[in-house]
């Protein structure tokens, strides 16, 4: 049972609004990624589950999107089946107006682990896509050496990934997805491995990349801080059956500090939204079960 009705916080007059209306409908820019009713069911030996129930999405060019919630409630499958690597159940994801069939390089996915490859250095690694598109060896070099350098890996260029530290091979991954340029960034807890630090660090650096290259992000986490930190929006799933059940407008300016009290309290919020949720499947699965259904929402908040 879903209760929880979608709860708006700040202003939801979006900064990123005109300041005057426009004057057509036409004027009005359509959304970068639009996902229509898209619900993903598996189907596996032991029966059907229920991954994402049908979501209904618009982001706008150049948005900050987070998607949050604990483990199992359908981030990694919502990212895929914008990635085109996964196919909705029910549906359409359009992203730049054209319904996605498949990955394409107008959408960029980075995981946790970087997924770099071992047998290339960090010139090779973010050259990869380059070469896959054709770029002649002097293009390549001369893109890749741009993105090295607004990672701050300028001296690595030679380095293998496993000579490098965790921040440093998140920090190649996102080069690699930049060089090629896509519209959209999807990022599944690209820094859920790193310490504290790093973490902040990255959330900074990846802050000043977004607002220089005006990519559209789409950013999973199950750190209630990270997302605040990060977002314009915060989108919070729930699980069994994976859904949306609250959006958040994230209006705090940037950039944003973890210890900002704007931001703590906006978090604070959000945790209150995730423990009613998992009071809720405790009640509806746990004693089912015999085991907890979720996650304690204090572990999702960023102590
Ligand atoms: N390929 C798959 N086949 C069957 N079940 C899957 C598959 N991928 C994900 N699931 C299930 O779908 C649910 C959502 O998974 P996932 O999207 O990975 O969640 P999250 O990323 O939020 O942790 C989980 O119950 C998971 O076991
Ligand atoms: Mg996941």
């Amino acid at each position: 049972m879903s209760a929880i009705a979608p709860v708006m916080v700040s202003a939801p007059a979006s900064r990123l609004a005109t300041a005057s209306p426009p004057a057509t409908a036409s004027d009005i820019p359509q959304p970068i990624l639009r996902l229509i009713g898209v619900s993903k069911t598996f189907n596996g030996l032991t029966g059907t589950l229920e991954a994402l129930q049908p979501v209904h999405l618009d982001v706008r060019a150049g948005e900050f999107v987070c998607l949050l919630g604990p483990s199992g409630c359908g981030k990694s499958t919502l990212l895929n089946l914008v990635a085109g690597l996964e196919a909705p159940t029910t549906g359409q994801v359009i992203a730049n107006g054209k319904p996605v069939t498949g990955p394409g390089p107008d959408r960029a996915l980075i995981f946790q682990d970087g997924a770099l490859f071992p047998w290339l250095d960090v010139r090779g690694n973010v050259e990869f896509g380059l070469r896959q598109a054709g770029l002649s060896k002097h293009e390549r070099r001369r893109i890749a050496q741009r993105w090295i350098d607004a990672v701050h890996l300028s001296g690595f260029e030679r380095s293998f990934t496993h000579e490098l530290s965790g921040g440093m091979r998140q920090r190649v991954a996102i080069a690699r997805a930049l060089a090629i340029d896509p519209d959209i960034l999807l990022m599944d807890e690209p820094f859920g491995a790193l310490d504290a630090m790093t973490r902040d660090l990255m959330h900074r650096e990846l802050e000043g990349l977004w607002q220089t290259t005006r990519k559209t992000v789409l950013f999973v986490t199950h750190n209630v801080r990270e997302a605040v930190a990060l977002g314009d929006r915060v989108l919070v799933l729930a699980p069994r059956p994976g859904r949306i059940i609250a959006e958040f407008v994230i209006d705090l300016p940037r950039p944003r500090s973890l210890e900002d009290h704007g931001l703590v309290d906006q978090a604070r919020r959000i945790t209150a939204v995730l423990r009613e949720s998992s009071a809720e499947g405790h009640q509806t699965f746990g004693q089912a079960s015999g085991a907890p259904a979720f996650l304690p929402a204090d572990a999702l908040a960023n102590k």
